[in-house]
């Protein structure tokens, strides 16, 4: 699978979500339940427990439509740079800036590749359910970390595969999600190697309990009705990511699948 399917892939999915969607940044993230915690969402935890530089460059590396740096710009005055494969996402993201031109001069879209940013540059790069989609996981990792200055942190927030063996629900999930490997939590053990030298152990937060969890029957049944009507629409990318997504859902209830956030920090 090459590239172009991710973009490919989110091109279409935001071109069906904006319409709609009342707004044209809209998180693409799982929604958490905070309960007692004062955060409602997964930027608004990083804002609130880890915290943003005040000066320097945040990147939101996999931006979708830019709803991440919008809230991000309201809490730091660092410049702030979204990147993302799509060009439909990265369009939907400037059109929000052009109409906010006054509020939001602090942030710029680009549609690029995480794994090709400028070395040394960034401060706190945040990925919010973007490095699964990696061709090289490990590498882009490793990237990532070179694009920080000393000291700078990176987050990763994402779906993190527990098994060691590939299900068939595993693979059907990875196809439909065009994922080239599983992101584990043995890609960041791997790290205490990397080229780019990181304080260890880094912090991992799980936050798999505050998801809602769907029962495992009504994800199969959702995910048979997908797979009824793909039949007829063997190119609709989208209604594949739908059906990957309740795919997803049953690796969770099925306690396959962690959500975590990883801390990293560059020494
Ligand atoms: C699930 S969406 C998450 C969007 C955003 N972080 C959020 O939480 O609202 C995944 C995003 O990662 C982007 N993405 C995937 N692979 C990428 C890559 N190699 N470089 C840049 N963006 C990438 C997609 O285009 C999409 O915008």
């Amino acid at each position: 699978m090459s590239k172009q399917n991710v973009s490919g892939l989110y091109d279409q999915l935001s071109s069906m979500e904006h319409l709609i969607k009342s707004a044209s940044t809209y998180p693409i993230h799982k929604r958490l339940n905070f309960a007692s915690e004062p955060s409602n969402d997964i930027y608004e935890w990083i804002v609130n427990v880890i915290g943003l530089p005040n000066q320097g460059l945040i990147i939101d590396a996999g931006c979708g439509t830019g709803w991440g740096c919008q809230f991000i710009s309201k809490h730091s005055k660092a410049a702030i740079l979204g990147v993302s494969l799509s060009e439909q996402e990265i369009e939907l993201a400037d059109k929000a800036l052009k109409t906010n031109e006054n509020t939001l001069k602090n942030i710029h879209f680009k549609q690029q590749s995480f794994d090709e940013l400028a070395t040394d540059s960034a401060d706190l790069i945040i990925a919010v359910e973007s490095i699964k989609h990696s061709q090289d996981i490990r590498l882009s990792i490793e990237n990532m970390l070179a694009a920080l200055r000393p000291n700078g942190k990176l987050i990763i927030v994402d779906d993190f595969y527990c098994e060691q063996t590939f299900s068939q629900d595993a693979t059907q999930y990875m196809q439909d999600w065009h994922l080239y490997e599983m992101l584990s939590v043995q890609h960041i053990q791997a790290l205490k190697n990397s080229l780019i030298p990181i304080k260890i152990p880094p912090q991992i937060f799980d936050h798999t309990f505050k998801m809602h969890i769907p029962m495992r029957a009504w994800s199969s049944m959702k995910t048979f009705v997908c797979n009824a009507i793909l039949r007829f629409r063997k190119n609709d990318l989208a209604l594949r990511a739908f059906k990957g997504g309740f795919i997803l859902d049953k690796l969770y209830a099925e306690q396959k699948m962690k959500y975590l956030a990883v801390v990293l920090v560059r020494q």
